[in-house]
């Protein structure tokens, strides 16, 4: 399996002023030309699901998740940057069904089948390549049976990682591809636990 060095490390801590105008102005054109269409792409949401936006940065797509569930459904965003979180917690103070941890999912007490659908929007990439299993199995052990998990991720050597590496870490963990597509600049896939028929 090729596995990838994404060459661009980013410190989410201190964002370059390029990633926080970036995300600016995710949070004007981000609903209507990323997040909405991606979440459709993958079947949209019921409105009563329990929601894990993993990696939710500035929580654009927090917000979105948020305004869709309209039946009793919940989003929580987990980030490991303080600085992206408070943007997160400004976007959201008047959403009541999202709220945002700050922490390492692995060690995070979420419970296990604790979410619907889990949501990752262009994080794996920015994991250490030798730490990804472990976040997609803590993130499997998090998955309702019949829950989803749902990947966008740049796959340009540049900046990014490889399908190959998506799917077989997906598959180490126990999921299977359900849905894909990929560009050769990105990749859109839905997951699900291997030998679930719903
Ligand atoms: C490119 S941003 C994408 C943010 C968001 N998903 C979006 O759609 O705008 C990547 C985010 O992943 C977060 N991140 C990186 N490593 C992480 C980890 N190990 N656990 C949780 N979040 C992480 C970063 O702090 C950053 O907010």
């Amino acid at each position: 399996m090729k596995e990838s060095g994404n060459s661009r490390k980013m410190d989410f801590e201190r964002p370059s002023a390029l990633f926080r105008l970036e995300d600016r102005l995710k949070a004007v054109l981000g609903e209507r030309f990323l997040y909405r269409p991606f979440y459709e792409k993958n079947g949209g949401f019921r409105g009563d699901e329990r929601v894990l936006d993993f990696g939710c940065g500035g929580g654009v797509g927090t917000r979105c998740i948020s305004s869709l569930l309209t039946h009793g459904g919940s989003v929580t965003g987990v980030d490991v940057s303080s600085f992206m979180l408070e943007r997160a917690r400004k976007r959201l103070r008047e959403h009541a069904n999202a709220a945002v941890l700050h922490g390492d999912i692995r060690a995070l007490d979420l419970g296990t089948d604790a979410f619907d659908v889990i949501s990752e929007v262009h994080v794996l990439h920015d994991i250490d390549s030798n730490e990804r299993a472990s976040y997609v199995e803590a993130l499997a052990l998090i998955l309702r049976p019949e829950g989803r998990i749902w990947v966008l991720e740049p796959t340009r050597q540049s900046h990014g990682m490889p399908v190959e590496e998506i799917r077989a870490l997906m598959s180490r963990a126990g999921l299977e591809e359900v849905l894909h597509e990929a560009n050769g600049k990105e990749y859109r896939g839905v997951f699900r636990r291997k030998g679930e028929t719903t």
